[in-house]
């Protein structure tokens, strides 16, 4: 019986995979290993603390700042262009309102960052700058992820931290995303459409890898920077993302885009 035989040929006329589905299948792994870091495991079992939810989203600013104007200067690129959705997927302002709320209008003078965390921005640095067509595993990464798990996560903080309205949690509301289902599906196809040499697309799918490892380190060193805080930090404030908790603890200081390395403590913990 002839059926619609429905595996596409790619312009080599071997049989290929949808670059989403690849991209998939290449991080499902590293998906689960994500899912099971200290943090993550916290955090789905209800027990995200405030210091633990301040030093992710001072984190997460470093990170979308970099993916996000790299994105932006690379907007016309081809391989940057059908997934740039600035007005539907920007996390930048959300992260500048969220980490407001919680550590007030100073609050740039408050984020203090892991050293995973600067490796991350670095990455998103020098991909923009040498290689923007590895800025959409990154991208893929993390946007879906805040599409997908995201939005559960996203309700336990709110219950979590007992908090009674939505400030403090934009970073999950995505208010230009009426269904994040469909839009994932229009994301995944929009993957789909970029052209890509086969070496290309084998350094694309190994960066989704790399993408997802940036990830995990930044959690892992989150979770090493909150213990060493909270030993040493001031009870009554609970406040861990406060450079005056390291008085004698040598810091980077980043000031209007300028990073003025002051020095660096034995595990690497940095204020901006
Ligand atoms: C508590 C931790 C997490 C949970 C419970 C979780 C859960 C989920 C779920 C339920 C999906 C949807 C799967 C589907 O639609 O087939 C998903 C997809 C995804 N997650 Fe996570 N996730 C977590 C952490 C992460 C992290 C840390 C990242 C990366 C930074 C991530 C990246 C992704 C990506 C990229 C997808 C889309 C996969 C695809 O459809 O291609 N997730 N996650």
């Amino acid at each position: 019986m002839e059926t619609m035989k429905s595996a596409r040929k790619d312009d080599t006329g071997d049989v290929g995979r949808d670059l989403s589905e690849q991209l998939k299948a290449v991080t499902q792994q590293i998906h689960i290993q994500a899912e099971n870091t200290q943090l993550m495991l916290s955090y789905q079992r209800g027990q995200i603390t405030l210091p633990q939810y301040k030093a992710l989203l001072c984190s997460l600013y470093m990170i979308y700042k970099a993916l996000e104007e790299e994105l932006d200067r690379n907007s016309s690129h081809p391989a940057v262009a059908p997934i740039y959705f600035p007005q539907e997927l920007a996390r930048l302002e959300a992260l500048e309102k969220d980490l407001e709320h919680f550590l007030g209008l100073d609050w740039r003078k408050k984020v203090v960052v892991p050293a995973a965390t600067l490796r991350y921005e670095q990455r998103l640095r020098k991909i923009g700058e040498e290689s923007p067509e590895l800025l959409l595993p990154h991208a893929y990464t993390r946007y879906l992820g805040d599409l997908s798990g995201g939005q559960v996560l996203g309700k336990i903080t709110q219950k979590s931290l007992g908090l009674s309205t939505p400030d403090g949690l934009s970073f999950f509301s995505f208010p230009g995303v009426s269904s994040p289902n469909r839009f994932k599906q229009l994301y995944r196809s929009r993957m789909n459409s970029v052209e890509l040499t086969e070496e290309e697309r084998a350094a694309l799918l190994e960066e989704a890898v790399t993408a997802f490892e940036f990830n995990i380190q930044v959690f892992d060193d989150l979770q090493k920077m909150l213990s060493v805080s909270t030993e040493t930090a001031d009870q009554s404030e609970g406040n861990v993302v406060k450079t005056g908790l390291f008085p004698s603890t040598p810091i980077m200081q980043f000031t209007v885009g300028l990073c003025v390395a002051l020095t660096t403590i034995g595990m690497g913990i940095y204020a901006f």
